[in-house]
């Protein structure tokens, strides 16, 4: 699976370099802050760092600490600390959603069953909480804090609206926490471990909430169209656990608001049985020929351009073109 570092203009190569250098300054710390001497707990929290994954979170740190010093030996930490927090939520999540791959592979579950699946993600959290007590309280804290969101994100998707709730609201406040939480504390943390500004901290966190939003609409695009030979991801996993994505919202308010026969069609798989492989397979193409696809594909395009006029408050670096070119690259892409 292709880095994030790809969608990086290469036009200042010491900064490009410098990039380079420190993921996989990241790689290594994250190989050692999983390993333990225990082998078959090795196997298993190993199994999704070295699937591979596109290292988006520790990139935005990287890119947050240009505004600092990035050669403190704290970015290194921050970046390690947030993709490792992200490996723990995959884990939790693929049972979750009962999705059968992940990053091109088996997920931990289909292998080792559930409760491996869900104890290594809960070893990789603790592994995660370790390490952002070296780096001091206030880090520790606001980890804390983004693991509650992940938490209560999750759980919020599960339960569902409350009844009187609206669900849009309610399915974007999900995405904020589930999602942007991560990519938020991403550009936070990345800022502070540099020792830029508050100020700069706070655009790189808004930032992040921001894009985090636009990063799922397109993740619940690619549950639809991707190819699982490039995403690693089995099309239709949403659907098929009954999970909302912002598609599916916009096709049953249509057929609240308007109802005509194909949308009718629609909602009747959506509510039927989809275990089988071929009435999945069915849906999916009867959504991705749906303009609620592409809708939601501009609803993502309009939050990148959001996030990048929030980038416009930060000094004009090497580091703000790269983040608004990977801005750019997180809603047009294939995996
Ligand atoms: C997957 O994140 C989970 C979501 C929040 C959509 P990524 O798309 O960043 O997954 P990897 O790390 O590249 O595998
Ligand atoms: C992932 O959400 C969010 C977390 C892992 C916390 P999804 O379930 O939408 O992501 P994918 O599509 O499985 O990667
Ligand atoms: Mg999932
Ligand atoms: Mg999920």
């Amino acid at each position: 699976m292709e880095s994030a570092l790809a969608s990086v203009p290469g036009t200042d190569p010491d900064f490009v370099q410098r990039l380079t250098r420190q993921l996989e300054a990241t790689e290594t710390r994250l190989a050692d802050a999983v390993s333990i001497s225990d082998e078959f707990v090795q196997w298993t929290a190993r199994h999704l760092l070295n699937a591979g994954g596109k290292r988006i979170r520790p990139l935005i740190v990287l890119l947050a600490a240009s505004f600092g010093d990035a050669e403190r030996t704290e970015v290194i930490d921050a970046a390690t600390l947030v993709e490792l927090t992200h490996l723990a939520s995959l884990y939790h999540d693929d049972v979750m959603d009962s999705a059968p791959t992940r990053r091109g592979t088996a997920s931990a579950h289909e292998i080792w069953g559930n409760s491996v699946a869900i104890l290594t993600g809960d070893f990789l959290f603790a592994r995660a909480s370790a390490l952002s007590a070296t780096l001091g309280a206030r880090y520790s804290a606001l980890h804390a804090h983004t693991f509650e969101r992940l938490c209560l994100g999750q759980m919020h998707e599960t339960v569902g609206p409350r009844e009187g709730d609206d669900p849009f609201s309610h399915y974007l406040s999900v995405l904020s926490d589930k999602t942007a939480s991560l990519l938020a504390i991403a550009g936070q943390l990345g800022a502070l471990a540099s020792g830029a500004s508050e100020e700069v901290a706070e655009t790189m966190r808004e930032y992040g909430e921001k894009a985090g939003l636009a990063f799922q609409l397109a993740d619940d695009v690619l549950d639809l169209r991707s190819d699982p030979s490039s995403s690693g991801k089995q099309a239709g996993t949403d659907l098929r656990e009954g999970v909302p994505t912002m598609p599916t919202l916009l096709v049953r308010r249509r057929h609240a608001d308007a109802p005509d026969e194909r949308t009718a069609d629609i909602v009747g798989r959506l509510d039927g049985d989809l275990s089988d492989d071929a009435a999945l397979a069915e849906l999916v193409d009867l959504l991705r020929a749906d303009p609620a696809v592409e809708e939601t594909a501009q609803m993502a395009r309009d939050l990148v351009a959001e996030a990048i006029e929030i980038l416009r408050a930060l000094p004009d670096a090497p580091g703000r073109d790269a983040l608004e070119a990977l801005t750019t690259g997180l809603v047009d892409r294939e995996v």
